[in-house]
């Protein structure tokens, strides 16, 4: 994943105007002022083409999956099993055996951690996260740790929001059976050193599991080259419908694994002695799935494509730059999180202002931000702060809306004196 290059310019050939008017809801007026969308690290918009492809599909194909011979319903797993196969060449993922559909990251490492590591790891067994990780990728781990009595081990960050590596490597050892990363963090905007820690916790025999969720949308991401045993992401940060996301699991891994969840779909035979499973994929995805979802995300995925990630990427990039910039010249603005390798992600405190005081006032210029802690408290407590307003950038956002943030913030400065 490239990280923020100096001095990015804008791709003379990525035209943002076009890309807004496939975007509706950005015409939106809020309290009086054009929208300025700056949140779609917390939830993207979606664009024409995927609100098609999802009335397309429930005005003419809806039925069940794989359980009826007649027309409908076949044109609804081909619907539905297309888009397996769509997502699986948006990774480059060997099979689309490994492709498992979820509610989101969320379900997806919710379920390694449940049908991986609460069948294998035992007291003396170690989990290592890192210290910047979403509450997603560190609750699943404790409660496997109070199911097994493994141990749940934390690399530490450093005053940027950059995990310090060495300290990381010191705490990978032949205990360690897993490690478990965000590639990008969402509070922060740090782009982690992914392939550098697969290497390692390979070598130190550990698997490797990374919360995907916020770098997918911002880079190409190739799980066989990055050599991750276990990939998650969400559809809805990826301008897609909420309610779908995949896990990426290596097949031998999911061939070992157990169903984590009982019921239709999922099964190959049922008596009320002995039920027998289904192959992959779809011994992991038990009762009717969100077959309107993987459609949607399918579309989201041409839709990206159609741009180019590397542009839209660099088109972040330049954003991110701007608005840094110009931040940091605002009298009492600190911004929480400045790693070397940043993407998409701006967090930042006005002093002595609460971050729900000032979302509010920006809010009421148009301007949307995510307050609060982000899902990540225990980066919050890191840096000593209860929450920080974020100003996250996708594909849609522009230097007026930089603009319009900078604008926002200093009339705040002003209210709150
Ligand atoms: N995980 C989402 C965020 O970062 C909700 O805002």
């Amino acid at each position: 994943m490239a990280a923020n290059p100096a001095r990015t310019p804008t791709p003379s050939t990525y035209d943002v105007e076009r890309v807004r008017r496939d975007f509706p809801i950005l015409s939106t007026t809020v309290n009086g002022h054009p929208l300025v969308y700056l949140d779609s690290a917390a939830s993207a918009q979606r664009p024409l083409q995927v609100l098609r492809a999802v009335e397309d599909y429930e005005t003419h194909s809806h039925a069940n999956v794989h359980r009826g011979v007649h027309a409908l319903s076949q044109a609804a797993t081909a619907a539905y099993e297309g888009a397996r196969e769509r997502v699986r060449r948006f990774i480059n993922a060997g099979s689309t055996r490994e492709i498992i559909f979820t509610r989101g990251t969320t379900e997806a490492i919710n379920l390694v951690a449940q049908a991986w590591a609460r069948n294998r790891l035992h007291a003396g067994d170690e989990i290592l996260i890192t210290a910047l990780e979403h509450h997603a990728n560190i609750v699943p781990w404790q409660m496997v740790c109070e199911q097994t009595g493994c141990t749940l081990k934390v690399a530490p960050i450093n005053r940027r929001g950059e995990l310090e590596f060495e300290a990381f490597l010191k705490l990978l050892g032949p205990r360690t059976r897993l490690v478990a990363v965000a590639h990008v963090s969402n509070a922060l905007g740090t782009i982690l050193p992914v392939e550098r820690i697969v290497a390692a916790a390979h070598a130190a025999g550990a698997l490797v599991l990374i919360d995907g969720a916020q770098a997918v949308p911002h880079a190409r991401v190739d799980v066989r080259a990055l050599g991750a045993d276990f990939y998650t992401f969400s559809g809805h940060k990826l301008y897609a419908p909420t309610g779908i996301g995949v896990l990426y699991g290596r097949q031998e891994l999911l061939t070992a694994m157990p169903p984590w969840q009982g019921g239709g779909d999922m099964i190959l035979t049922v008596s009320f002695e002995k039920s027998t499973y289904n192959d992959l994929p779809w011994k992991f995805e038990a009762g009717t799935p969100n077959m309107s979802g993987a459609v949607g995300l399918a579309a989201a995925m041409d839709y990206i494509e159609s741009l180019g990630i590397d542009a839209i990427a660099a088109h972040e990039a330049h954003l991110l730059e701007l608005a840094t910039a110009a931040l940091t010249n605002i009298p009492g603005i600190e911004l929480i999180g400045t790693a070397a390798h940043k993407a998409a992600v701006l967090s930042f405190t006005m002093k002595g202002v609460h971050a729900h005081d000032l979302g509010t006032i920006l809010d009421s210029q148009g301007v949307a931000v995510r307050t609060g802690h982000h899902c990540a408290m225990p980066v919050m407590t890191f840096f000593g702060v209860p929450a920080t307003a974020r100003a996250s950038f996708g594909c849609y956002n522009t230097e007026g809306e930089v603009a319009a943030l900078v604008s926002a913030l200093r009339k705040a400065r002003e209210v709150f004196g």
